[in-house]
């Protein structure tokens, strides 16, 4: 279990063991392109937690299992087995309107939680309606007073999605979020399709929330110079797994896994003398449908012995909220960051 220190009952979200494993078609395609496990495992045993009004950012590849993660916590997908606790309660398999309103899901294309044939004040009357939010004689205001939260105006609650840029848009979906009153805000690689001056407005945008709110963000990324600003808490996962979580500074600081340090290391930087490609990332990762046996990194990692091949290791505490599942985490320590990377933007 991560993060554990702040004792059992505080978290927003928790959860445990949570795996999620896909049935492969018996097509000729599927079989041509799988090595024949039968399955896919884009979960394989997840603990988690998310703390009141915390930013925990969720970073890796494309295909490590964010996706899947987000939409187990919000109840779209099940999971094949685990618990996921909402506020220290068990969330039904089946979630019922109260459950689902309070956690809520911000994706990376906005348009598709944005119905293009409704105007933005329709849009938000019919959640905040639904929802009883307020009564129909504040509906106005409220949408209005939403709006402003996300840095936009009245004057738009007569435009539909089509007449807004991306960034505009992807205001406009986190405002829909908004409006039910989440406790918690997961949002799936929000900023991946904007461009990046659009970017750093919408990460100012969530940090401005946060503040402001109170809110629990989960904020998934594939890319970990997106969130060094804006997470408290970043966990890092691999092929379906967590492989590191640390206190955002201090995993940018001392990374305990060679996968976090690669990462890190693959962030653009000011000068080239700067660049360490010891621990660059060849190829793409492994298929989740042939996860690699022993320590699933070990076909890609630069310190990867005999015993990688042979262990998978656990998450284990490798100091203060800080956890690692490497073999080597203490060898890894010692090994010194290139210079700036405490410097990039
Ligand atoms: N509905 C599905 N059916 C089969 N495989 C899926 C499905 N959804 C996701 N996957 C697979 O699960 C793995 C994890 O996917 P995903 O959670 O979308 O990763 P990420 O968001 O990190 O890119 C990938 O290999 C993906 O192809
Ligand atoms: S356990 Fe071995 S292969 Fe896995 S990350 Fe650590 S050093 Fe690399
Ligand atoms: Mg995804």
């Amino acid at each position: 279990m991560t993060g554990t220190d702040t004792g059992t009952d505080t978290a927003m979200l928790r959860v445990a063991g949570l795996t999620k494993t896909y049935s492969l078609g018996t097509s000729w395609l599927s079989r041509l392109t799988s090595s024949g496990s039968g399955t896919l495992k884009a979960l394989d045993g997840v603990d988690l937690d998310l703390r009141p009004g915390e930013v925990l950012a969720l970073v890796g590849e494309s295909g490590s299992g964010k996706s899947t993660l987000a939409k187990i916590l919000v109840g779209s997908t099940p999971a094949s087995s685990g618990v996921v606790e909402h506020r220290g309660e068990v969330a039904p398999a089946r979630r019922d309107k109260e459950s689902s309103r309070r956690v809520q899901m911000v994706f990376q294309d906005p348009y598709s939680s944005l119905n293009p044939r409704l105007t933005v004040g329709a849009m938000l009357a019919e959640l905040l309606l639904l929802h009883r939010v307020v009564p129909r004689r504040e509906v106005r205001a409220e949408s209005v007073r939403l709006l402003n939260l996300v840095g936009m105006e009245e004057d738009v609650l007569g435009a539909y999605p089509s007449q807004f840029s991306g960034g505009q848009r992807q205001r406009l979906a986190i405002a829909r979020a908004l409006a039910v009153r989440p406790d918690v805000v997961i949002a799936d690689e929000p900023v991946s399709a904007l461009d990046v001056s659009v970017q750093a407005t919408i990460l100012e945008l969530f940090a401005a929330l946060r503040a402001e709110l109170g809110l629990s963000i989960l904020f998934i990324a594939h890319n970990l110079a997106v969130v060094q600003h804006l997470a408290d808490r970043v966990a890092v996962m691999y092929l379906g797994r967590i492989v590191e979580v640390a206190p955002t500074a201090q995993l940018f600081a001392a990374p305990r896994h060679p996968y976090t340090r690669a990462l890190i290391d693959s962030i653009p930087r000011m000068t080239e003398a700067s660049v360490n490609d010891a621990f660059e990332l060849d190829g793409e990762p492994p298929s989740p449908y042939d996860v690699p046996a022993g320590c699933r990194f070990h076909p890609r990692c630069p310190l990867a012995s005999e015993i990688c091949r042979t262990t998978d290791p656990p998450l284990l505490s490798v100091g203060p909220a800080h956890e690692s599942a490497c073999l080597k985490a203490d060898e890894l320590a010692l090994i010194p960051l290139p210079e700036t990377t405490q410097e990039h933007a």
